[in-house]
């Protein structure tokens, strides 16, 4: 059976504390401040049955002022003071007023003055100088106006704090959407998850299940799913039970499906108190938000998810495109590279492989997963200028002569021109340009030196010579693999950069051991 509850730490997690307060857990804390203890007396009995909102009220009563402040700052929220005026001097009242509002700086706690003596205390101009919320004479408040004059100060409290909770949930919604964005492109998976412990604080919607009512099996429910078509993919849970998340997969898909969840509603509260937000974006669902337990959420609340729900689909909207782009644009790179290759070999191959090998070899240098694929794309267009070359030079069989030889090295500098076009092109244009330098100065186009030709460019060459060597080309036959290595070590520190023919040699070596292991 399942055992719902609150979690300890949820205050925590709040932005607000526990605002809204279990309604029939808090009675709302009164200051009573008077020095006649008849008055007190008949507060007492006046507000013995008074009820706002469905909570009580719990009076403190203090005699002086002093006594009043200690009182204050051992409750917390105090939601209202009636204060009289002269009590332990002529104007202790008002002090107490100017303390509280000024030197506290409590502009939520509801004030009412409470005079016997309104010679002492004109009420315009205590009203005019103090920053009070009313004024009574006492003569003239019966248990009747008292009652009312309570309410209606706790009525504006509560709003103010509501405001007040609200402005908060909504300053959060606001600070989170750009923090959003960033995470969406660099980690998408870290995005998710922040997404939903974001929603989870906001709400306090989390909430403990137990299978077996063991400490071991709690658990927070709560997920953000895409939806595609009737399948639900999890891209982020807070402490979800992995063994249930099937079920309540199938279980959920089924409800939305049940419900029509399609576009532009809010969040939907199931019978069982179980809510769910649609992600949309320009009328599609793109995936929900599961929370476990929201039916004691106010309607303002539901307002703040529904509004970081917009947040969140714009941001998975901006992470979806954001990809299509890349893609396309590595698709352009790919096919350009392939149309080059297809003026001097059969197929596109040696772009595939020359993309691998110096993924690899980056990798073995050190360079990270995302520099070394950066790395592999730009390599695919190291030849991209031979489209610039007439096909009677670069298919021609036989020995070129030095002015066709010529002709074949402006291709690094024809490479560069076209990608100079590119705004996101640097290092492919880099490794288009300098992939003929050589280690030793004696390469083309520029003659460069040692780390003066980009990295990037110097894995390429090693790699681009490889692969000519091990196949055929129109002038000469494939050599073997460990040919073509012994030629590559044996260039090392001449024509490359020994660091990454040693990267290059091992990357193979490594390839070999594997192989062997398998069998
Ligand atoms: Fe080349």
């Amino acid at each position: 059976m399942k055992i719902i509850r609150k979690p300890q730490h949820a205050a925590e997690h709040s932005v607000a504390g526990n605002w809204p307060p279990d309604e029939a857990a808090a009675p709302w804390p009164i200051l009573v401040v008077d020095d006649d203890p008849d008055v007190l007396a008949i507060t007492r009995i006046s507000l013995k049955d008074f009820r706002f909102s469905g909570r009580g009220v719990q009076l403190h009563f203090a005699r002086s002022s002093e006594e009043a402040l200690k009182i204050y700052h051992s409750v917390p929220e105090m939601a209202l003071a009636l204060i009289d005026v002269v009590m332990e001097t002529e104007d202790a009242g008002l002090r107490l007023v100017e303390v509280i509002r000024k030197e506290i700086k409590d502009h939520t706690i509801r004030l009412i003055i409470r005079t016997g003596q309104p010679g002492h205390a004109p009420e315009r101009v205590i009203i005019d100088n103090y920053d009070i919320d009313d004024y009574k004479d006492k003569t003239e408040l019966t248990s009747n106006k008292l009652y009312t004059t309570v309410r209606s100060g706790l009525k504006s409290y509560r709003d103010l704090k509501l405001l007040e909770h609200n402005r908060q949930g909504l300053e959060m919604v606001l600070r989170a959407a750009p923090e959003m964005y960033l995470h969406s492109l660099d980690q998408p998976d870290q995005f998710f998850l922040e997404a939903l412990v974001q929603i989870i604080r906001m709400c306090e919607t989390a909430c403990f299940l137990s299978t077996s009512g063991g400490e071991k099996h709690e658990r927070i429910g709560g997920f953000i799913a895409i939806y595609n078509r009737d399948a639900l993919e999890v891209r982020a849970r807070w402490k979800w039970h992995p063994v249930e998340e099937k079920a309540e997969l199938i279980w959920l898909t089924q409800e939305l499906n049940k419900m029509g969840i399609q576009t532009g509603s809010g969040m939907s509260v199931l019978s069982d108190g179980r809510g769910i937000l649609p992600l949309t974006v320009h009328g599609s669902l793109m995936g929900v938000v599961y929370l476990e337990n929201v039916a004691h959420l106010a309607q303002s609340e539901k307002h703040l998810l529904e509004l970081y729900a917009v947040q969140c689909a714009g941001a998975m909207e901006n992470l979806r495109l954001h990809n299509a782009l890349a893609e396309a644009n590595h698709n352009a790179m790919r096919m350009l590279a392939v149309a080059a290759e297809f003026k001097d070999t059969e197929t596109g191959d040696h772009v595939k492989r020359l993309a691998r090998q110096t993924v690899e070899t980056a990798l073995e240098l050190g360079f990270s997963q995302d520099e070394a694929q950066e790395m592999g794309r730009a390599s695919v267009m190291h030849d991209i200028g031979k489209i610039g070359v007439p096909d009677a030079i670069l298919l021609k069989p036989n020995q070129l002569t030095r002015d066709e030889f010529e002709v074949i090295k402006s291709h690094p500098g024809i490479g560069a021109s076209i990608l100079a076009e590119g705004a996101n092109f640097k290092m492919a244009l880099d490794v288009a340009l300098s992939h003929h330098e050589r280690w030793d100065g004696t390469g083309y186009p520029m003659g460069l030196k040692g780390e003066a030709i980009p990295l990037p460019a110097r894995i390429v060459a090693v790699v681009d010579v490889f692969d000519a060597l091990i196949s055929v080309r129109p002038y000469k036959k494939a050599w073997s693999v460990l040919e073509a290595l012994g030629e590559i070590e044996k260039l090392a520190g001449t024509h490359f950069d020994p660091r990454v023919v040693e990267a290059f040699l091992r990357t193979h070596r490594n390839r070999r051991e594997k192989r062997g292991q398998t069998g």
